[in-house]
């Protein structure tokens, strides 16, 4: 992504969707200024996966490890965030596109405020992933796929939606009658449906210390 003029990470940013006349503002605090005081870099951690794989669960046991280190972060979750900010969409193809074109926007948000931003979304469509992380530079996303078989989500069926899938009374559930297309090349894969919580905190934990977003353990 490189900016404009302008300056504006979006392009010149005098016309941009149904808007007109908006010129890009920028911010006298910047990203670098607000890692700099917190000793840390933000960063998107994409969790895609089945539903039931794992998802939130990762993301939240992530989180509270982040928090407990003193570190700004935040979840931003599917089930969550359909009772709000997304609460227009369902689940058709256009409506889950739309889902993430906003979380990848918000996510966006959250990295220049110098969060640590875990979202946990199905995010079915590669390209929809993909158009979420082109809108950040390169290293600041990072695509972890939770990566739990169909037969383990289904066994779990938690929430009880895979039962329901099957008898047809849900429409379109991923993974049963909506596809799923597994990241080809994600940062970090996971095997949630063998791994254990603590292995999998783990995993991700000691790739963000590799990559210099949070600091090794004991280092200030
Ligand atoms: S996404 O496909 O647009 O990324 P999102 O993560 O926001 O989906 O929401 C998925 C959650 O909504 C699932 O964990 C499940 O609890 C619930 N859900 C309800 N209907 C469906 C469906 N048809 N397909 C997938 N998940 C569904």
């Amino acid at each position: 992504m490189t900016a404009s003029p302008t300056g504006s990470p979006y392009g010149a940013m005098t016309s941009q969707g149904a808007a007109t006349n908006i010129v890009w503002h920028h911010s006298t605090v910047t990203r670098a200024a607000r890692a700099h005081q917190r000793g840390h870099r933000s960063a998107i951690l994409w969790f895609t996966g089945l539903s039931g794989a794992g998802k939130s669960t990762l993301a939240n046991a992530v989180n509270s490890a982040l928090f407990e280190q003193g570190l700004a972060c935040y979840v931003l979750d599917g089930d969550n965030v359909r009772h709000g900010l997304c609460s227009d969409l369902g689940f058709s193809d256009a409506d889950r596109e739309e889902n993430i074109r906003r979380i990848g926007e918000v996510a966006k948000l959250f990295l220049d405020a110098g969060v640590v931003v875990l979202t946990a979304f199905v995010s079915p469509f590669r390209s929809d992933r993909d158009r979420a992380r082109a809108l950040v530079e390169a290293g600041d996303f990072i695509e972890i796929h939770c990566a739990a078989d169909l037969g383990v989500c289904e066994q779990r069926d938690t929430k009880g939606l895979y039962a329901k899938a099957r008898a047809g009374e849900i429409k379109e559930f991923t993974g049963i009658s909506s596809p799923y297309e597994e990241p080809e090349n994600p940062e970090l894969r996971i095997d949630t449906g063998a791994q254990d919580l603590e292995a999998c905190v783990a995993l991700v934990l000691a790739y963000l210390q590799s990559k210099g977003v949070i600091p090794e353990p004991g280092e200030a």
